[in-house]
């Protein structure tokens, strides 16, 4: 394979930078078809700045863990401010991070926490939508009882507001954050976590979390339509069953666990840290002609069950 490194490279780079690189490249006139680059151009985030909502535990600390661990620059943002200094205490050794304590249901504080990110990273290249809260049980338990308390005439308004506010609106006030500096700047990525929820129903979690996550999932392609003119690409991550913090742990309960490994095809739930190829591919160059599409990691379980 012909040596992938072009004029120039150097690690730290910006985003922009190794775009223009790989276009470079794909350029050259012994480039041919089916030419691979190599794992280390192609995936290579050092120097980039990025932005990660809910990165005090679960899935988003698993995505700033490995954007750090490969050389940017991250911001944590979360509302849970002792979560949050653990977090900055597990990253690697040397890595460049911060954090920012704002809650994403409000736009003013989440705007304030992009703006001080920008400033202190000199811009943002990738913006992680991910924070959010449990969606409360659905109106089967997990032994497939009917529970009245969580049926559709049992939800109440509160829990409604609360869910729509933190996986739909969220969504919205952190996509505008994100594109107002992405703009100016020529580009950028914007990730969300979505959920299975998006793409099917389910009965033993709470019918607004799965009428915001498919919201949500529109809403990103939506996005990607109108941000494509300005090279910003939106993408979701669908993720199913992983292990987190999310409801209180609920997850972490031995029979919600058993019902997870029993319903889906891989026969367990995800770890925090299998998010971490996929957030990073989609922050990378690797992803770059991506956008508006929605990757599921699910172990299977958006499939049905199997033996
Ligand atoms: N764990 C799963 O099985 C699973 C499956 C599909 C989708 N998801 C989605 O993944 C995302 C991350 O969840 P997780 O499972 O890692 O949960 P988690 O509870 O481990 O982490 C969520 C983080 O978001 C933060 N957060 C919550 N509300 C916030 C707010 N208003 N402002 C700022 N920060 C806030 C919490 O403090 C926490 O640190 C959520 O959007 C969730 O819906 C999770």
């Amino acid at each position: 394979m012909t040596p992938l490194r072009p004029i120039g490279e150097s690690r730290g780079t910006t985003a922009r930078a190794k775009v223009r690189i790989l276009d470079a490249w794909r350029a050259r006139e012994d480039a041919k078809p089916g030419d691979a680059v190599r794992a280390e151009e192609l995936f290579d985030v050092s120097g980039t700045a990025a932005v990660v909502t809910g990165a005090a535990s679960g899935i988003g600390l698993a995505i700033a863990q490995v954007l750090a661990a490969n050389g940017a620059r991250v911001t944590l943002l979360d509302r849970d401010a002792a979560r949050l200094e653990a977090a900055l205490q597990e990253m690697a050794a040397g890595a460049d991070v911060r954090t920012e304590m704002a809650d994403v249901t409000d736009r003013v504080e989440l705007d304030r926490a992009f703006d001080a990110a920008a400033k202190a990273h000199g811009r943002i290249d990738a913006a992680f939508a991910n924070a959010g809260i449990g969606g409360g049980p659905g109106f089967l338990t997990i032994d497939g009882r009917r529970n009245a308390e969580n049926s559709f005439e049992g939800i109440s308004e509160e829990r409604w507001n609360a869910v729509i506010a933190h996986h739909l609106s969220s969504v919205f006030w952190t996509i505008q954050a994100a594109a107002r500096h992405m703009k100016p700047q020529g580009g950028g990525r914007i990730i969300v976590t979505t959920s299975i929820a998006a793409l099917k129903t389910e009965a033993i979690i709470g019918a607004p979390y799965m009428a915001a996550k498919a919201g949500a999932a529109h809403l990103v392609r939506q996005a990607a339509l109108e941000l494509a003119r300005y090279n910003i690409l939106v993408n979701a991550i669908a993720p199913g069953p992983f292990r987190t913090n999310i409801s209180g742990g609920r997850l972490n309960d031995p029979a919600v666990r058993e019902f997870h490994a029993r319903t889906s095809p891989l026969k367990r739930m995800a770890e925090p840290d299998e998010i971490m190829g996929l957030a990073l591919f989609l922050a990378s160059p690797a992803a770059r002609y991506i956008t508006g599409a929605q990757m599921v990691i699910d172990g299977g379980a958006s499939l049905g069950s199997a033996d």
